[in-house]
């Protein structure tokens, strides 16, 4: 195989929409959404509609629609794609977050999935059976990662699976999109979808625990109290877990469109996308795990387990349960193949912005790329595992998580829209549609979205920003810690400004050129 920019491709329509859905569809379908949703109750349910409409939707066409077109001229990362939206030296640079913040999730992404492959072994070889407390299930957590042991945290066991995943998630990035990406996709998305509605089934017949029905436990998720709307932070949390739950304002869905045909459909396509996700993230995301809480541990309990951190309902009370269902060990293992399927078909994407731009940008050989990835991410892995006391973890998901992707995603939106400009964008996003898109978007995209995501983020930085920023209530111990977190971060981000100013010296007419290929075509 030739190393030149559109050596790959998408082999089938519905490869490329499994992947992409496996890309969006992850952990944060099953932990994060429920973790979000629960404080607030069905009130959740109306910013979150409200951002899938106007943000989540329009950019995941705008994503589309920027990635196909930038690799029509070979550029499968947002560094030369927004180079060719909008000639100004300034652009490529901003690119550099959608290389960027992928990698930096992927970090500590892959560790969370690994915790999924190993409680599915200690659920089918049942090593937990018989710590029936939510207080023993949290003690059997902690002693899995390593947490109690003081300073460093390490285990044998969860280091083992956490090698393991790592090691998968290499084998399917480095096969790339046609033969590594594709391939799993089409065999885990399905696999996914079966096994995520048989546990939504299996929550919806639960028979009542003291009382408590399955009305009840998707009262939790569904009635609105509509006090709660005037809540701000409700609005944040919510047009966050879109941005999140879509993989929006990454870089990611841009890098899988960069192989979309000139000609083959994007609306149709994203739209596609944005469904299943929205599917698996509600429908399941919403059924499985706050549903089943509150029907065996009631209100008062489900609102602790909330309140205590996305991973509580996951590996503590799910466990719980599981032992007291009959053929609850079948149904255990299902939950974390389910968790681990879904964090596989997401990680194993995110470091492929990164491949391609030290591929196609600073033109390094493919494998050379993958070795090198894999060399630094396994080191820049190990503060994320060793010092996970320390909150290594959050202040990665702070910064690339949750409020650098907002900051990439309104700059993408203002400048799809206003500098590319809207004529032009929804030209482009047409070309060889399935679907016309009804005109109001056309507005929407226009003014609501990029409006939208400048107000979001002038939020973030007013009032969420500073007191992380300036590390309020962090125990002092810690905080090297975090320095330690933000220096990866900006480590990173200088690394790549330096290789963009590299390759756009070294080798210029690349950037100018404007012949056009298509995916599986190589240069000459
Ligand atoms: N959307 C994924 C999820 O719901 C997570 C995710 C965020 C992601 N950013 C990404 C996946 C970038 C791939 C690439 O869990």
């Amino acid at each position: 195989m030739v190393d030149s920019p559109r050596d790959d491709r998408w082999a089938s329509r519905f490869g490329l929409i499994m992947a992409m859905a496996g890309n969006a569809v992850g952990l944060g379908n099953f932990l994060r959404f429920p973790g979000k949703a629960a404080p607030y109750g069905g009130a959740f349910m109306v910013p979150y509609f409200l951002s899938l409409l106007l943000l989540g939707i329009p950019l995941m066409w705008i994503e589309w629609t920027i990635g196909r077109h930038g690799g029509s001229y070979g550029h499968g990362s947002t560094p030369g794609m927004f180079h060719r939206l909008w000639k100004h030296p300034v652009s490529k640079y901003l690119g550099i977050f959608g290389v960027l913040l992928p990698a930096m999730i992927g970090i500590y992404y892959i560790y969370i999935e690994s915790w999924s492959l190993g409680y599915a072994v200690e659920t089918i070889t049942g090593s937990y059976w018989g710590r029936t407390s939510h207080d023993q299930m949290a003690e059997v957590f902690t002693g899995y990662l390593g947490l109690n042991k003081g300073l460093v945290s390490f285990a044998p066991k969860s280091y083992f699976f956490f090698l393991v995943t790592l090691g998968i998630n290499v084998l399917v990035f480095a096969r790339g999109i046609e033969k590594g990406i594709e391939v799993v996709s089409k065999f885990a998305m399905p696999t996914l979808f079966a096994v995520g509605v048989i546990l939504a089934i299996r929550v919806l017949t639960l028979s009542p625990v003291e009382g408590r029905t399955v009305s009840d436990g998707l009262a939790r998720i569904w009635v609105i109290d509509w006090s709660m709307l005037k809540n701000p932070s409700m609005w944040i949390d919510a047009a966050g877990q879109i941005f999140f739950s879509l993989s929006l304002g990454f870089g990611m869905i841009h890098t899988y469109a960069s192989y979309v045909g000139k000609n083959e459909d994007v609306t149709l396509n994203a739209l596609a996308t944005c469904s299943t996700n929205e599917f698996v993230e509600v429908i399941l995301g919403g059924t499985i795990a706050v549903p089943a809480a509150l029907i065996f541990f009631g209100p008062a309990q489900t609102d602790q387990i909330v309140q205590g951190g996305t991973f509580h309902i996951a590996f503590h009370s799910l466990p719980v349960i599981f032992q007291q269902l009959p053929a609850g060990r079948l149904f255990g293992t299902l939950w974390f193949i389910l968790l681990f399927l879904a964090g596989l078909t997401s990680s194993m994407a995110m470091f492929t912005p990164l491949l391609l731009f030290l591929k196609d940008e600073l033109r390094i050989g493919k494998w050379k790329s993958v070795i090198a990835i894999c060399i630094g991410v396994f080191l820049l892995m190990q503060p994320v595992v060793l010092f996970m006391n320390q909150g290594v973890m959050d202040e990665l998901d702070f910064w690339a998580g949750t409020f650098f992707l907002v900051l990439f995603a309104t700059i993408e939106a203002v400048v799809f829209a206003w500098i590319f400009g809207m004529k032009r964008g929804w030209k482009e996003m047409h070309l060889g549609a399935d679907l016309q898109v009804p005109r109001i978007f056309y507005y929407i995209m226009q003014f609501v979205t990029p409006i939208f995501a400048i107000a979001l983020l002038g939020w973030w930085v007013y009032g969420g920003m500073w007191p992380k920023l300036m590390m309020v209530g962090v125990k002092p111990e810690n905080v090297p810690y975090l320095w330690l977190a933000r220096a990866i971060i900006v480590a990173g981000w200088l690394a790549l400004a330096w290789g963009v100013w590299y390759a756009w010296r070294t080798h210029p007419k690349f950037f100018e050129e404007e012949k056009a290929v298509e995916p599986g075509e190589t240069l000459p």
